[in-house]
């Protein structure tokens, strides 16, 4: 992609990737992704929003270069530090000489060991802070954990324009800048859900923090990181209107308190099925289903993980290990709101047992509260074993509430 006006002094200057499918090793993108980056041209002084992914480097300068001389760049507006959008920066900042980087105080913490450089001028804004670009005003508005800690978004309010950085944005590519032009929408719908899924739903009270900051701009469009530019009734009010749905804080009656296993020979099943007769003792109302997690979708059990009160978490020892089953599920656990859930780890073993004590210390390592030191059972579990389970689960059952 070359350079497209988006006003007459707002240019965007970033890269089309259309065939991209994997993003962050973790997320799968059907539809490709931008990194969007943007010129606001003031009277006196002129800013580049955002910077690109490395690999696209030369391109990307290309593209600077159609709308204006790089050296005439006063300022480089890093709104938050990921790579794809940073990656550029220390061989780009080789042709902006005259520019200072204005970031948010974590980020330049971050910037110092992702460009290893030491003589960049840093500027670092605060909340609030403007900057005057001669008739044109770059307002920061820190947004923490949207959804780095050193995001922010810039506001220039003589566009009406939010430059809003991953937030409200999303991993899809098609070739016309605008939202008007989507030509696939249910496509871009789907893109938005999963972009949001992916990077904000660990943040949702973030993002209900995020969109009140905002609530009161007179926004005309948001230029984000990724995706199309969103525009002031075409899809602007429909995505934040869907932020503010997917966002929305649960309205939990009920405990729910899944218990996760699998098992190799019926063993650590039993056990788990003993463990959720316990539980239920103690929480009778409580939600409490024992799922097999191969037998299940990934997503949807770690989905149940994420926005459960407590929960069971069963593995056979096989090879010195927990089996792998379990550390994907692990793997989805959204350390930012589960710290302190209390999880009780159980498993029936042959030789030595090593899968609860090492999902017990995963567990630890997530900042869950793990019960006791777990319950393991040689082989298969007798009568009196299945007994102790139902107690555990039980005495489990009593330590959690309603999160
Ligand atoms: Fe698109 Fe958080 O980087």
């Amino acid at each position: 992609m070359s350079s497209a006006k988006v006003t007459n002094d707002i240019y965007s200057v970033g890269i089309l990737n259309p065939n991209m499918r994997v993003f962050d090793i973790v997320m799968t993108t059907d539809y490709g992704t931008s990194y969007n980056s943007y010129l606001v041209k003031g009277n006196e002084k002129v800013a580049l929003i955002e910077a690109c992914h490395k690999t696209y480097f030369k391109q990307y300068l290309e593209n600077i270069k159609e709308v204006i001389d790089p050296a005439k760049i006063d300022y480089v507006v890093l709104n938050h530090n990921e790579p794809d959008h940073t990656g550029s920066l220390a061989e780009l900042m080789d042709y902006l000489p005259n520019a200072t980087i204005l970031i948010s105080q974590a980020g330049s913490i971050y910037l110092k060991n992702i460009t290893n450089r030491k003589d960049l001028k840093v500027q670092v804004v605060k909340n609030g802070e403007t900057i005057d670009l001669g008739g044109k005003t770059m307002e920061f508005i820190t947004a923490p954990f949207l959804h780095w800690p050193d995001s922010m978004f810039t506001w220039v309010k003589e566009d009406g324009t939010l430059f809003s950085c991953d937030f409200l944005g999303a991993h899809y590519c098609e070739p016309y800048t605008f939202d008007y032009n989507i030509a696939y929408p249910e496509k871009y719908e789907s893109a938005l859900k999963g972009y949001f899924d992916a990077i904000f739903a660990p943040f949702k009270s973030y993002v209900r923090a995020g969109l009140e900051k905002i609530k009161d701009l007179p926004i005309e469009r948001v230029c984000s990181s990724h995706g199309p530019i969103l525009t002031k009734g075409v899809r602007l009010e429909f995505v934040i209107e869907e932020y503010k749905l997917w966002s929305a804080a649960p309205q939990k009656e009920k405990m729910t308190i899944p218990v996760f296993y699998t098992s190799a020979y019926g063993n650590t099943r039993k056990i788990a099925k003993a463990i959720q007769k316990g539980i239920l003792q103690a929480q009778p109302d409580a939600v409490v289903e024992t799922y097999d997690i191969i037998k299940h979708d990934m997503g949807a059990l770690a989905q149940l993980l994420n926005e459960c009160d407590g929960f069971a978490l069963g593995s056979p020892t096989i090879n010195g290990e927990a089996v792998p089953p379990l550390w994907m599920l692990l793997a989805h656990v959204d350390v930012i709101n589960n710290k302190k859930k209390p999880v009780l780890v159980f498993g029936s073993y042959g030789w030595s047992g090593e899968a609860v004590p090492n999902l017990i210390a995963r567990v630890t390592g997530l900042k869950m509260a793990p019960f006791g030191e777990g319950y393991k059972v040689c082989f298969v579990p007798t009568e009196e074993d299945l007994e102790k389970a139902v107690e555990l689960g039980r005495s489990f059952g009593e330590t959690v509430t309603l999160r």
